[in-house]
């Protein structure tokens, strides 16, 4: 587009009308500079305006709202409910049911808690109060690690901490030493507390001081499992273009671990406080709560470091077994962070915070969006400042990729479902047991690859080819079952004649 213009300022009639539009272009410059300059200094003061002292105790948001109140106010507006196409919970009543929307899941999650209550997520504002209501609680068993990703747990975990004889006191920056035994140490002993006597220790959801540093606003991660799943992604060889702080630690003398809040750029922070949550973990009574990514964080290889994994009493790693076939099977949740680190928005360094949390302008000053929910809902501060198409065309693409998902999924999961019904059948028709192996074997990794892409949240868009990829594969993996499955039917029949 600017091509075609270039021929006409080298005409010499032209010229003249430069120079003189030139200066007027300077005295613009001039003029946009000083008022961006003020601008700046108005962001300065509006951030250092203080009117409380914040420090490592301040867990209340109303608080830190008293100094920062525009970001307190789109905070506090997470409540608000909405729906786009294949986002939100509605919003009227309860949030809507992923088991009754997709009846096979409950065929999928036999035996499990989430066949029993399984709803769509909605905003930060409930979170805690979800999963102090959900049937996943009230009716089965849970430990204290279901918190950690569902309440503003940083003071209550040093708390803890202290309580189990971890050093220093609770005014300690975050990162010293001391404040990350503490940290840790209380991490471990709320873990294996029965749900209902931890989730007494937390009263807010998710708050301004599990992301940011009382002290000057940085960025921060707070949460346990992702600090620990970091460090041993960035110890595996696995290749992570899309974290460069990581691949430039690996380069270095690795006498420390790696650690986020000192070695990651401000960019990857804004993907990683939302990696502390949304991310595939293990969370049950067998072993502390991890994320398992010291392979790397694809499908296949949170797979491998789950078939490796030993549980202390020496079985290999499970979530359950299927209540219908006795398959030792695997359940997926929300690996937003792993699908996105595969998509080419993150290979291009673009963040979850740049679609999820844009910049207003409100007056001078510009703030970062605190009303986390679906970009659709902003295409123009989410999409627009980088891709120049319509608000309209966007959307048609991002539903063009979320269609195309859905309609795979539906092909994956109904051919989950034939699999398992064949294995019933077979069960009931007295196959062995020691025969059936193998096949739970395709069962288990067809399961894993189409919950991974159902309970990402994004319906393929963090990385379509990717979220294709794999529900190829689920697909794959179920009808060789079925196929193994049926020879095994005609190699017995033709034994009995
Ligand atoms: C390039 C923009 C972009 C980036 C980067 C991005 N997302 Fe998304 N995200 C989307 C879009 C678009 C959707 C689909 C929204 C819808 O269906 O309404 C979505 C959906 C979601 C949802 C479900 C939202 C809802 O309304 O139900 C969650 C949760 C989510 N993303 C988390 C993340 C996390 C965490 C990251 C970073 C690891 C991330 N996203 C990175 C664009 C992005
Ligand atoms: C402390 C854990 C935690 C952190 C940190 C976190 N989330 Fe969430 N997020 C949740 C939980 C839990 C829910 C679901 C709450 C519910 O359904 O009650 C959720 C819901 C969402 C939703 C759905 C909103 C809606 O109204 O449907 C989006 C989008 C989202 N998160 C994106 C992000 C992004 C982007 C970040 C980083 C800026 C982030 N989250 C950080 C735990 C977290
Ligand atoms: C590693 C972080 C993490 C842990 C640990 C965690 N959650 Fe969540 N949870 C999330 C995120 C992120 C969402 C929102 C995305 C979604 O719904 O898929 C969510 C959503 C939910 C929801 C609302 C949607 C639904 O599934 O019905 C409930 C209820 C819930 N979690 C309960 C639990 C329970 C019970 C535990 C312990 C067994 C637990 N969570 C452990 C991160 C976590
Ligand atoms: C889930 C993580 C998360 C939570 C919780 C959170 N923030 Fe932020 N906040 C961010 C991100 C991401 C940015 C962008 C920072 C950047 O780009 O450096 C940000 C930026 C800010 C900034 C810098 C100015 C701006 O708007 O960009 C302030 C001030 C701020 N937040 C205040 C708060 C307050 C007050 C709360 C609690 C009411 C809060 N934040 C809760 C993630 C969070
Ligand atoms: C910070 C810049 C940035 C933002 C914000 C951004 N994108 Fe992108 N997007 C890119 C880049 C870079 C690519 C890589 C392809 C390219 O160079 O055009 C890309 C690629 C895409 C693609 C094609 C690739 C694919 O995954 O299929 C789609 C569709 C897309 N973006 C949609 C969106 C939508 C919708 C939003 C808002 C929710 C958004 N983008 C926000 C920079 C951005």
């Amino acid at each position: 587009m600017t091509d075609a213009k270039l021929p006409l300022f080298s005409r010499p009639s032209v010229r003249m009308g430069l120079i003189a539009g030139g200066a007027a272009v300077a005295t613009i410059l001039v003029m946009a500079l000083y008022s961006s300059v003020s601008s700046r200094k108005a962001e300065a003061r509006q951030t250092s305006l203080k009117l409380v002292n914040l420090d490592e105790k301040t867990v209340d948001p109303a608080e830190w709202g008293k100094n920062f109140p525009r970001q307190l106010d789109s905070y506090l507006r997470t409540a608000e409910k909405y729906s786009t196409k294949y986002g939100g919970a509605g919003s009227e009543g309860l949030p809507k049911s992923r088991i009754l929307e997709d009846p096979r899941l409950v065929t999928i999650f036999d035996g499990y808690a989430f066949a029993i209550d399984f709803n769509q997520r909605q905003g930060h504002a409930y979170m805690l109060k979800d999963q102090r209501e959900t049937k996943r609680v009230t009716t089965k068993p849970q430990t204290g690690a279901c918190m950690h990703c569902h309440a503003s747990n940083t003071v209550a975990y040093r708390e803890a901490g202290l309580q189990t004889g971890a050093p220093g006191t609770l005014d300690e920056a975050f990162t010293s030493p001391n404040a990350q035994a503490q940290l840790m140490a209380g991490f471990e002993a709320i873990c294996k507390m029965p749900y209902a006597e931890a989730t007494k220790l937390v009263k807010h959801a998710v708050a301004c001081i599990d992301c940011h540093d009382p002290k000057n606003m940085a960025l921060r991660v707070t949460k346990p499992g992702f600090i620990r799943g970091i460090d041993a992604l960035a110890k595996s060889t696995e290749p992570v273009p899309h974290l460069p702080s990581i691949e430039k630690w690996r380069k270095g003398d690795r006498a420390a671990a790696y650690n986020p809040n000192i070695d990651a750029t401000r960019q990857e922070m804004r993907s990683m406080v939302c990696g502390q949550c949304h991310v595939e973990y293990y969370c049950g009574p067998k072993a502390t709560l991890f994320f398992p990514w010291s392979k790397g964080l694809k499908v296949e290889q949170i797979e491998a470091t789950y078939n490796e994994y030993k549980f202390p009493d020496g079985k290999r790693f499970f979530d359950w077994k299927h209540a219908k076939t006795g398959a030792e099977v695997l359940k997926a949740q929300h690996p937003e962070f792993e699908l996105w680190s595969q998509g080419v928005h993150a290979r291009s360094g673009v963040s979850c915070a740049d679609c999820h949390m844009p910049y207003m302008r409100e007056g001078a000053i510009k703030v970062s969006d605190h009303q986390v929910r679906s970009p659709l809902l902003n295409v123009s501060r989410s999409c627009q400042t980088c891709h120049r198409f319509p608000e309209e065309e966007l959307k048609a693409r991002v539903v063009a990729i979320q269609d195309r998902t859905k309609a795979l999924m539906d092909r994956a999961e109904d051919a989950v479902v034939q699999l398992i019904g064949d294995l019933d059948k077979a069960k009931q028709a007295g196959a062995e047991e020691a025969k059936l192996l193998p096949i739970f074997e395709f069962q288990r990794k067809a399961q894993w690859r189409v919950d991974f892409i159902n309970a990402e949240n994004s319906m393929g868009f963090h990385a379509p080819q990717e979220a294709a990829r794999i529900l190829g594969e689920a697909i794959d993996y179920a009808r060789q079952g079925q196929v193994a499955l049926r020879d095994l039917g005609t190699s017995s029949a033709k034994a009995k004649k």
